[in-house]
């Protein structure tokens, strides 16, 4: 293996160049190598200048996340950064690619940054629950000025060069081998005799109403910590000497680290990048699409025809009759008039894809070229059926037939074709252009391709994929139906809908779950209801109150009263008064006294529920791991990303103490608390969910 940090002189410059693929993280190792880099050239008589640069495609991603919770090896990075800014040389960073969190901070600690055109840099540590811990807090501030540095330190937003230079966190931007710029940048700085410029001797930046602006990034963050934490090591920078604020964010950095909601995100950072590396998967060739089917034009046919479009994939759409495929069409165009405003495509762009890459027809021969079909039509199985005989008919040998069901059974809907190897589930979240989460439905009969083409498809459309085998709902839509109805039993019981909303966007969810339902459209719960009513269990309690809400038309947000009221024209709802007295007439009929339930046992329940199934959908194999789990509840439904999801969250509890309160729900209601089995023996073992990823991993 290549020196981490390889060292070579040039006249009288000496390169340090990192070379620690693949993007340059900064291991212990690199830190020695930097470290040792610097003490031989300031040894080295003929050396007056150090340039720091990177190998491959990036100058530094920052701390090596690999190293977070293991014990503290030397050099520390504040050392690091503090020590090459202490060199009685002068020291360049010439920046390629990203430079984040402590990639920039050894920029900073540089005394000269000069960047590629398309170079960014950012302090990103906000997003795995932390601040920056190497002088990003004290040195940005001092250069940019405390209203910028905070945006930069608690949004964690990437800054093009353009924008860097503005700001004066760069010095120059010169396109070129970043080596090559930064040695003659190094010349130039020699030739003119330029001083040593340490960031650590400007005066701390002009104090902003840092009150406000804490309580502002802690509103945003709903409910996660670090950013508030970097508003306060900014101050620091403002009020403190240089090494009191070094010491001040040092120690709220300990304290982030140690905290569980850093866990969770660096568990979501690497699992969001592992669940889509499946085994089984490595060294299948997917098949190659260039043009996809879909069939419906919908809510979810028009999203996931966007996101195809988006994508540079060419797109044959199929709807019933000329007015269908107009709306469709319609909506389509819009979902990308949203991205021309955004500034996501350009003017040209916009009419390319919708004149040339789209296709809306009504005759199903008009698919016989495409490589893939995603069927998008009613969520029936006689009209699913009858769709995909019909796709078995038309489509070429070899395409692939997906369907988009949220809950019906992959493997009869395969059944309805000649080529059931071919079928899969392709199950996109809506709106399908932006969520991030794509369930790949595995069927019985799937070919190992179609499943290495169903995730080489989510990378194209920038989605987060999951594995997930076949049952009612799959991975996240049968989970949903279980903490979901834990909420209702909370209605029932007492619990208003409102407070059970309040109390899980105050836990971190970005909607409650009443809320949830209104937007999604009340009736689909009342149909499944009325579905489900032939076979349900007697045990099985079911609130009916919402029924009459639909039995008046009344069906959420769509038609202006839900749960909730909703103005023509106004974001804000309110309560809808008549919720309280359905509710209070079905409890009547139940014969039930309500009770009071503190916010703190809303969330538990509703958590152990979810946790519960989830164990349950790992244990029957519908998930691979419980971090598929955790994955799919972040990307798919608002699940607060700094809890790292339902499993992380459990073992973070302790799960003995989960399975202890599903024991005592348990004695209210046995048919809907039973344990899963996985979690029983989890805690009989004393393992963790993570000791399964971990397993799994290996
Ligand atoms: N440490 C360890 N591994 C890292 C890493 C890091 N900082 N950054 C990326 N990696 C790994 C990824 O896990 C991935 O590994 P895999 O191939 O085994 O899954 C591999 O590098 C490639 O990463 P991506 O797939 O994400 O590649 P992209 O090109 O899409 O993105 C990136 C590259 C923009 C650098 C992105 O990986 C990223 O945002 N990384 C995290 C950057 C970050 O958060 N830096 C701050 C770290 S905390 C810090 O510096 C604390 C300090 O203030 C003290
Ligand atoms: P929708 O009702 O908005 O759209 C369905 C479209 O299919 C209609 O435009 C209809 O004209 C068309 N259609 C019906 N039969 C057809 C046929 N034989 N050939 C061609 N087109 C036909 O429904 P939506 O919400 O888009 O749902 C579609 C599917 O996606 C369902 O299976 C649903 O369960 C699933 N889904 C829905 C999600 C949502 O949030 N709405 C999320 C994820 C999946």
């Amino acid at each position: 293996m290549a020196d981490p940090v390889s060292y070579s002189t040039h006249e009288a410059v000496a390169v340090l160049r990192i070379q620690n693929p693949p993007v340059n993280a900064l291991s212990q190792a690199v830190r020695q190598g930097l470290a040792d880099g610097m003490d031989r050239a300031e040894a080295d008589a003929a050396i007056k200048a150090v340039l720091i640069v990177g190998d491959g495609r990036a100058f530094i991603a920052g701390a090596d996340i690999t190293e977070f919770g293991k014990p503290p090896m030397e050099p520390n990075l504040p050392d690091l950064c503090t020590r090459i800014e202490a060199s009685p040389l002068l020291v360049i960073a010439s920046m390629h690619g990203v430079s984040l969190g402590g990639g920039l901070e050894v920029a900073l600690g540089a005394h000269y940054r000069i960047a590629q055109p398309d170079a960014v840099v950012g302090l990103p540590e906000v997003h795995l629950g932390l601040l920056p811990g190497a002088g990003g807090t004290q040195r940005l501030p001092r250069l940019a000025g405390a209203e910028k540095a905070v945006d930069m330190i608690t949004t964690g937003r990437q800054v093009k060069a353009d924008e860097a230079l503005d700001l004066g966190i760069i010095d120059k931007i010169v396109q070129g081998d970043p080596q090559e710029v930064g040695l003659a940048f190094a010349q130039e700085l020699l030739a003119q005799d330029a001083p040593r410029r340490a960031v650590s001797d400007l005066a701390g930046a002009e104090p902003i109403d840092w009150d406000a602006t804490y309580e502002g990034v802690m509103k945003k963050g709903r409910g996660q910590i670090s950013g508030g934490a970097g508003v306060r090591a900014v101050q620091a920078a403002s009020e403190l000497p240089f090494a009191e604020g070094m010491k001040r964010e040092r120690a709220l950095f300990a304290e982030m680290l140690a905290s569980d909601q850093s866990n969770g995100m660096i568990h979501a950072f690497f699992n969001e990048r592992a669940v889509s590396n499946l085994p089984e998967l490595k060294g299948v060739a997917p098949r190659v699409l260039n043009a996809i089917g879909v069939i419906g034009g919908g809510t979810m046919g028009a999203g996931i025809a966007t996101a195809a479009l988006l994508s540079g994939l060419d797109v044959v759409l199929i709807e019933t009759g000329q007015e269908q495929a107009a709306a469709a069409r319609g909506r389509i165009e819009g979902n990308l008039s949203g991205a021309l405003k955004r500034g996501k495509i350009t003017q040209d762009k916009f009419d390319a894809l919708t004149k040339k890459a789209l296709v809306v027809a009504t005759d199903y021969a008009t698919l016989g070229d495409v490589d893939l079909v995603i069927e998008a039509v009613f969520e029936n199985m006689d009209v699913k059926k009858e769709v995909f005989g019909k796709l078995d008919a038309v489509c070429k040998a070899g395409a692939i037939l997906a369907s988009n069901t949220s809950y019906l059974d992959v493997d009869e809907i395969a059944a309805a074709t000649s080529r059931p190897s071919d079928v899969i589930g392709l199950h996109f979240f809506s709106p399908a252009h932006i969520m991030k989460l794509l369930e790949v439905v595995v069927a019985d009969k799937t070919a190992t391709d179609v499943v290495a083409t169903g995730f080489a498809l989510g990378k194209r459309l920038g989605k987060i994929s999951v594995r997930a085998g076949v049952c009612d709902g799959f991975i996240g839509n049968r989970i949903l139906a279980h903490y979901r109805t834990a909420a209702d039993h909370m209605v029932l019981d007492g619990a208003s809908p409102y407070q059970i909303d309040h109390a899980l966007t105050d836990f971190g969810f970005a909607m409650g779950p009443f809320a949830v339902a209104d937007l999604a459209g009340l009736d689909i719960g009342w149909m499944t209801r009325k579905r489900k009513a032939p076979d349900r269990h007697p045990e099985e309690r079911v609130p009916t109150y919402i029924d009459k809400l639909c039995e008046q038309g009344h069906f959420g947000r769509k038609t202006g009263e839900g749960y909730y009221l909703y103005e023509p024209g106004q974001r804000a709802s309110v309560p809808n008064p008549k919720i309280p007295e359905l509710i209070a007439a079905e409890q009547r009929d139940l014969e039930i006294t309500p009770r009071d339930f503190s916010d703190e046992e809303i969330v538990r329940r509703y958590m152990c529920a979810m946790v519960n199934e989830a164990a349950k959908v790992v244990d029957e194999g519908i998930a691979r791991r419980p971090a598929d789990v955790d994955m799919v509840l972040l990307f798919g439904y608002g699940f607060p990303r700094h809890v790292g999801g339902p499993l992380k969250w459990a073992d973070l509890q302790g799960l003995d103490t989960v399975l202890a309160d599903i024991e005592r729900f348990a004695q209210e209601d046995a048919w809907f608390w039973q344990p899963s089995a996985l979690l029983k023996t989890l805690v009989a073992e004393g393992r963790s969910f993570d000791d399964l990823n971990r397993a799994s991993a290996k």
